[in-house]
């Protein structure tokens, strides 16, 4: 066993300005990890924290990434650079095999050849598409129903293969619904354009939006709405350390589910969030979105047995006050 914790560890976040990223840097540097960030902004906003290093750049630039891993001393490298728009993804599938699977490729490329070896990557519950058994668990079968989905299988699937090619060592963390903001309303979610559903809700309440439009009423769920499994992003911030940990630890390759194990309806959603910022929004009631799964809720039993993670900000009047907070100023 490696004694990580008596050196300074010195990590690359590959898109560590977007939202996951950004909360994930915040609490390395409260560990006393040493965090280089290497973005190309195309989503993310570059915020100052002391003790970091931001690189403008592109995980594609195979030369660049190399380069940084080499002349930082990079000991392992977490990768969330992605586009995450299921929606348009479906519309224009060129862009995200581009930049999810090309690009991605190349940052594994530079992470074999530099030597680092170490990687944990921003996966998704989306690679498991509309799966046969509710909670989920690891074991489900993936296969993604939207291009999004495929990408991130792709990627874990280049993982896989590296690692027994190349010795490559990784950590696929599979999130459910990331949602809410840090605690001390500095970083939260803001995505352009906003298509998730906590954000829409309270630009609802703030009156940047006229309507609500809950997608879908006739699921098989205890109201008609979809249910999904909402994850606060400090607890996803946390279970990143705890793989990086787990990687210097172990040297195995795994993956997890991240979820609460809870499911919440968009009706009870809706709800929760008049009763929380006593705002009253303006509902309407539509068809389907395509693509949406009825219901979409974790299996976290792996993460807490292997992990020791557990989420502990992730109740849904915490992940609404603290969106709240990041999204009104309060
Ligand atoms: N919804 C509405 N109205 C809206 C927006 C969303 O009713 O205006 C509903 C959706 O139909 C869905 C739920 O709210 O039932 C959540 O929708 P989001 O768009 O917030 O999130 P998704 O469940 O679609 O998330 C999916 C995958 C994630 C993936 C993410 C990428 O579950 O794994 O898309 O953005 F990372």
């Amino acid at each position: 066993m490696n004694n990580y914790r008596e050196s300074k560890k010195k990590i690359l976040v590959a898109g560590g300005a977007g939202y996951i990223g950004s909360h994930t840097v915040k609490e390395l540097v409260k560990r006393d990890y040493k965090v280089t960030v290497l973005d190309n902004l195309s989503n993310g906003h570059m915020t100052s924290l002391e003790g970091v290093k931001y690189v403008n750049g592109d995980i594609g630039d195979y030369a660049g990434v190399k380069g940084i891993l080499e002349s930082e001393e990079i000991d392992a490298v977490i990768n969330f650079a992605a586009l995450a728009y299921v929606g348009e993804s479906v519309s224009n599938p060129r862009r995200y095999y581009d930049n999810n699977v090309v690009r991605g490729k190349a940052l594994l490329d530079a992470v074999v050849d530099s030597g680092v070896k170490k990687i944990v990557f921003s996966s998704s519950c989306a690679t498991y598409g509309i799966p046969e058994k509710v909670p989920i668990s690891e074991g489900e079968k993936q296969r993604p129903v939207n291009p999004y989905g495929w990408t991130k299988l792709m990627f874990e699937q280049m993982m896989k293969d590296y690692d027994q090619a190349y010795g490559l060592k990784y950590i696929s963390l599979r999130y459910f619904n990331a949602a809410g903001a840090d605690a001390d309303g500095t970083i939260g979610e803001e995505h352009d354009p906003e298509t998730h559903v906590i954000p829409i809700l309270l630009q609802n309440t703030l009156g940047l939006r006229k309507q609500f439009s809950v997608f879908g009423t006739d699921y098989d769920t205890r109201d008609g709405s979809c249910i999904r499994d909402y994850i606060h992003v400090t607890d996803l911030a946390d279970a990143h350390i705890r793989a990086i940990e787990y990687l210097f630890e172990r040297e195995t390759s795994d993956c997890f589910n991240l979820g609460t194990g809870d499911g919440i309806t968009v009706l009870e959603l809706i709800d929760a969030v008049q009763r929380i910022t006593g705002r009253k929004l303006n509902v309407s009631l539509e068809g389907r979105r395509p693509g949406d799964p009825d219901v979409l809720v974790a299996d976290n039993s792996k993460a807490r047995s292997v992990l020791g993670w557990s989420p502990v900000h992730s109740s849904i009047d915490n992940i609404i006050e603290t969106a709240w907070k990041w999204h009104s100023g309060e």
